[in-house]
């Protein structure tokens, strides 16, 4: 095992520290004794160099932008499978299924599951209107874990798949009901006879009784999944981060999840959908590009181009070029774009990726900027762009959970500071 020397300049003392390979990315020094050892702390605001654990569910190449979820590309899985096979990938360490009629059983056993109890429903209800469906959801996701107390105590692994799975199933209807809440519209329960997918669609569109103007089409439904497919999971980002910390503490699941929906929530973070759209809509003309770019360059200015840049992707998220094709593809295929905000948006990539600032900091699309397009296209409402995405990352929270619940390392997260107080 290599090793690397720090010498302290001022006492000449020499440390060593391990360096630990990973299967993929960049090595790492083994700092977990840095400070037994050396009697200092190391600094690292925002953890921009700091890994907080190992993991095996996906990997994020920030230079080469890909991403992978336990080995599988992600333009892969988009092409040959659905989000519920996604899903088992993730919860199910790796696996996929073998066979379409063992995913179309997985799917029923969690449309099975999409049902909640009515005291649930009466909480959601009991929200006020015009409340963001976010506070809704994580508000509505704290309180599951009252209604299943017992995951509090997992030590199975059927245990843990129960608590997954339920809290996946679950989750488009609390999303859903959650929105009806907030427009003051009656609750639509899912129909046992539709997909995961589309009861989503079908809960969030139907009229009282469940009526629907017009059928949702294949289209829409195999959109939708592709973009929950994309949203799955994405190594430590924040909220994730925020579940896994939480988790540490030995808190009922539910609550840790609860936390990272409002960790997700933020507009640097899951909420830069929704904030993309409102962006483009207050640009509102190809003509004032160039103005907003240069305001999004101006440090006094704090205005920032939002679905740009990235912590980790230093170069195109792939996921952002994925659904630039997406909204191309579904365009001509009938699913009309706003054509003027997708001028926009296109001008915005065009000149920010030709422009001095955005390049030398490595500033490019990523996965929320083209997604409220297409969103919008779907007639999804713009205050659900963020549960949407949060539909699609409930199963990589749940593999995090899982992976970290296992992880005989587990230790409560409980980081230093640098005190420059009195
Ligand atoms: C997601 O981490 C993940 O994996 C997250 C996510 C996931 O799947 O979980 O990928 C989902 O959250 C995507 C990101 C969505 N957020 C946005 O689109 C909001 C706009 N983007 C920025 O706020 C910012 O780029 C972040 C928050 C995404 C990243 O912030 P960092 O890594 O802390 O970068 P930084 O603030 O240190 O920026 C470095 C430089 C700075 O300039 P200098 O101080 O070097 O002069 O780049 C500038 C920043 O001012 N900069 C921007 C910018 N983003 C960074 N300038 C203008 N517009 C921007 N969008």
């Amino acid at each position: 095992m290599g090793t690397v020397t720090l010498i302290n300049n001022e006492t000449n003392e020499k440390f060593e520290f391990e360096i630990l390979k990973p299967t993929r990315g960049p090595q790492l020094v083994d700092f977990s004794k840095f400070y037994e050892t050396t009697g200092m702390f190391t600094f690292d605001p925002g953890y921009g160099s700091t890994a907080s654990c190992k993991s095996e569910i996906s990997f994020v190449d920030g230079k080469k932008g890909e991403l992978i979820y336990f080995g599988h590309p992600i333009e892969e899985l988009v092409e040959k499978y659905k989000f519920v096979d996604v899903i088992k990938l993730l919860i199910g360490n790796g696996y996929i299924f073998p066979t379409r009629e063992e995913s179309q059983a997985f799917e029923r056993e969690l449309v099975r599951r999409s049902y909640i109890h009515e005291g649930l429903r009466k909480i959601i209800d009991a929200f006020p209107s015009g409340a963001h469906p976010m506070a809704n959801l994580s508000s509505a996701v704290a309180s599951l874990s009252t209604f299943y107390y017992d995951h509090i105590d997992m030590e199975y692994e059927a245990e843990y798949q129960t608590m997954a799975r339920r809290i996946i199933a679950k989750t488009p209807t609390l999303a859903a009901f959650a929105y009806r809440s907030s427009s003051g519209s009656p609750f639509v329960y899912p129909d046992i006879d539709r997909g995961y997918v589309e009861n989503f669609l079908y809960m969030l569109r139907a009229y009282p009784h469940g009526k629907l103007k017009e059928e949702i089409s294949l289209l829409e439904i195999d959109a939708l999944d592709t973009i929950l497919m994309l949203h799955a999971d994405h190594g430590q980002n924040a909220s994730t981060a925020t579940v896994r910390n939480v988790t540490t503490t030995g808190v009922h699941p539910y609550a840790a999840l609860s936390a990272g929906l409002s960790a997700l929530w933020g507009k640097a973070h899951g909420g830069a959908n929704e904030s993309v759209m409102d962006q483009l809509e207050m640009i509102g003309s190809v003509d004032n590009v160039d103005k907003f770019i240069a305001r999004a360059k101006d440090k006094s200015d704090p205005f920032r181009l939002m679905g740009f840049g990235h912590r980790v992707y230093k170069s195109y998220d792939p996921r952002a070029r994925i659904l630039k094709r997406l909204k191309d593809d579904l365009d001509t295929k009938g699913i009309k774009m706003n054509q003027r905000l997708v001028e926009i948006a296109e001008k915005i990539e065009e000149v920010a990726t030709h422009d001095e600032y955005f390049l030398s900091r490595s500033l490019y699309p990523n996965v929320d900027f083209y997604s409220g397009i297409i969103l919008t296209a779907l007639k999804i409402p713009k205050n659900m762009f963020t549960p949407i995405f949060a539909i699609g990352r409930m199963p990589g929270w749940c593999a995090q959970i899982l992976e970290l619940l296992q992880d005989s390392q587990m230790r409560i997260t409980r980081p230093r500071q640098m005190y420059v107080g009195k």
